[in-house]
């Protein structure tokens, strides 16, 4: 089959790559028909993340069709559209008995990072029962692809952890497809303000019409104050950082409201600075966290009633084969006006 290898830093290629074969009877072997790009991808090929080794095959976002099932394999035959979740989990052990999927002993973020991954035309998923999604028919497959990782994510490390309730005000800096998804899923909680925050002027004026109620451009001035003054000096409910680095944490934590939550989202390759000394007295709360796909059925049916559409995150479209190519849209973001990119095969 043809993959996207990871070779390094700043190193991939489109190639020759063996196909996957079953390896535990609990596994599956998907034919990939959809998948994507990841900010998560772009951390890698910064060298942000240091599980992955040359050789492996990106990617962990997906849909596609059963190609072959394991002897164990009960939810799911030759044939099945499924959904990929980018955390794999058993379903059994301690973590995963808590819906901590993320920390399964035997899953968690593998795909595309300590196993092969979904941007190749084929994939292996293990404990599949566990870590694929039955696509309802008539569902648009290609708006599904933003299930895997992005919605969930967005939802249950950024909203979720954030507890964004009913009039609150919150800030989220980073307007790419994570940030995004956490906008359009805090909206299910009517939050009064939604403060879009990112130096990407097409992304922002994007995040209008998806709902942001104020958007502040990086690099004009004071971000930090900007904030400040428009919530009356008074800061933010909730700040959800959706880039990871430490200038856009430094944001996050400037702009919180006595109560506050501060819900990291982004992959960090960098120590930040953690002003405890200003943040101890102002009763805030700080989250972290993996996404754990564990509300990914929830936002399945959200999708499937037309409470939210997934699809109008996808501003390009190309054939799996030329993934470098959308590789280069992807990391170009703001001059190529793009959010998430579409590869089909
Ligand atoms: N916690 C998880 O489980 C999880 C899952 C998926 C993705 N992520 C992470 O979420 C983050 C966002 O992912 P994405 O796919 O949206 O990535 P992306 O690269 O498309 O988006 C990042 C955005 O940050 C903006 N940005 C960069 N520097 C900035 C700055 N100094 N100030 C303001 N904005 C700035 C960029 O313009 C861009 O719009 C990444 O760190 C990714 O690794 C985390
Ligand atoms: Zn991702
Ligand atoms: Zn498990």
């Amino acid at each position: 089959m043809k993959a996207l290898i990871y070779n390094g830093p700043a190193k991939k290629t489109w190639t020759d790559k063996a196909d996957p074969a079953i390896e535990k009877p609990t596994d599956v072997i998907v034919r990939i028909t959809h998948t994507t790009i990841c900010g998560t991808d772009l951390h890698i090929l910064k060298g942000d993340v240091s599980t992955i080794a040359p050789g492996r095959v990106l990617g962990h976002e997906g849909v596609g069709v059963i190609e072959q099932a394991g002897a164990a394999v009960r939810n799911f035959r030759q044939g099945d559209h499924v959904l990929i979740s980018c955390i794999t989990a058993c379903g059994g052990c301690p973590n995963c008995k808590r819906q901590m999927y993320a920390h399964c002993e035997d899953g968690g973020w593998l795909l595309g990072n300590v196993i092969d991954g979904t941007q190749a035309e084929y994939v292996r998923i293990p404990h599949a029962d566990n870590s694929l999604y039955p696509i309802p028919p008539g569902m648009d497959e290609e708006a599904l692809v933003m299930l895997s990782d992005i919605l969930p994510t967005g939802f249950e490390i950024g909203v979720l952890y954030g507890q964004v309730k009913p009039g609150d005000t919150v800030a989220i800096v980073g307007a790419g497809p994570v940030g995004m998804a956490a906008l359009l899923t805090a909206r299910f909680y009517s939050p009064a303000r939604l403060i879009m925050i990112d130096m990407d002027a097409n992304r922002l004026e994007v995040a209008r019409k998806f709902g942001a109620t104020d958007t502040v451009r990086v690099g004009e001035g004071d971000t930090v104050q900007k904030i400040k003054d428009m919530t009356g000096g008074l800061g933010v409910d909730v700040a959800i950082e959706a880039v990871g680095i430490p200038a856009t944490f430094d944001i996050c934590q400037r702009i919180l409201t006595p109560g506050a939550h501060l819900a990291n989202v982004g992959v960090h390759g960098k120590s930040v600075e953690l002003h405890l000394e200003d943040l101890w007295i102002q009763n805030v709360c700080i989250s972290t966290g993996l996404v754990n796909t564990n509300t990914t059925s929830m936002l399945l049916k959200t999708v499937q009633s037309g409470g939210i559409d997934p699809a109008q995150l996808i501003t390009h479209r190309f054939p799996l084969a030329h993934i470098e190519d959308a590789y280069h849209v992807f990391g170009n973001a703001a001059q190529e006006k793009a959010l998430k990119v579409l590869l089909s095969a």
